[in-house]
């Protein structure tokens, strides 16, 4: 059995990778959603051609992960894809969040995402794919989002890393690195904090994000970077010192 594991599959951007891979992959025999909300994700479901699997469970719970492995164990599939998308980001001075919200992004955005990935590994074959959420939070340290970008800098050296160690087994590795995207992930990154106005004006929609990296998973690209925006701060995070990028943005944010 040929399937397609997407987490994070309850809304925002996972929402758009399930429906559009829906639409895309013919071959694919089923398509496999994990996310804590069940209800979100059976009503995406229902708007998709191919047999779903709803499995609503939390990636950093480790029985509910051991209920998955065994799973895995059982049916034996072909993960043809794997989409680690869970994740959450939460906006404001490092000292002045809840300790639990800044820890929890560490095991959900790098630490669930390294397991779901290791997971999955040995049940892909020639020509899986692998998409990881990265973000352009990961081109340079971001104040006021500290421990989010840290998470996201985690995310992106990893999957480069893994693309590189995996082309022997002709498996390949994308790291999406969208900038802002509307989606309900601004919910929860707001609570304490603010996007600065000139990143809100860079807001994308959702499903050219999702597929532009399915374009590029395709392409067997190591990086998926949406809209010339973004793809002119990643050169920038590149060639200028994040010194000077850094005393910049200080200047929108005083
Ligand atoms: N929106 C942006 O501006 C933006 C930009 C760059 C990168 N990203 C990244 O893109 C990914 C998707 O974000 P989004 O914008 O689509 O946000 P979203 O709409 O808030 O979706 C986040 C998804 O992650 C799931 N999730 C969170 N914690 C989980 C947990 N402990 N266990 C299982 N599932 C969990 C949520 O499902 P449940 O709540 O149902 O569990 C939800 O399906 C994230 O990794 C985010 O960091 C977002």
């Amino acid at each position: 059995m040929n399937i397609i594991l997407i987490t994070g599959a309850s809304s925002g951007i996972g929402v758009e990778f399930a429906l559009q891979t829906d639409d895309i992959f013919d071959s694919v025999d089923e398509i496999w959603m994990i996310a804590r909300r069940k209800e979100a994700m059976l009503e995406v479901a229902q708007h998709m051609e191919h047999t779903t699997r709803i499995l609503d469970m939390d990636v950093t719970n480790e029985a509910q992960l051991e209920r998955l492995r065994r799973l895995l164990a059982e049916e034996k599939p072909v993960i043809r894809m794997l989409i680690n998308c869970a994740g959450y980001g939460v906006m404001g001075k490092f000292s002045g969040l809840r300790e639990k919200e800044q820890l929890g992004m560490i095991e959900v955005n790098c630490r669930a995402l390294t397991q779901m990935t290791y997971m999955c590994i040995p049940y892909m074959r020639k020509n899986s794919r692998i998409i990881q959420m990265a973000s352009s939070a990961a081109f340079m340290p971001q104040p006021e989002f500290a421990v989010y970008a840290a998470t996201k800098a985690y995310v992106h050296s990893f999957s480069r890393a893994l693309n590189r160690e995996l082309r022997p087994q002709r498996i390949y590795v994308t790291s999406v690195c969208p900038g802002p995207v509307d989606t309900p992930f601004f919910d929860i990154a707001e609570k304490d904090g603010k996007i600065l106005a000139i990143k809100k004006l860079t807001m994308v929609h959702a499903d050219k994000v999702a597929a532009q990296a399915l374009a590029d998973s395709y392409h067997k690209k190591e990086i998926s970077i949406y809209g010339g925006f973004i793809r002119a701060f990643h050169v920038l995070a590149k060639l200028v010192p994040h010194k000077a990028l850094l005393a910049l943005l200080g200047c929108f944010t005083r």
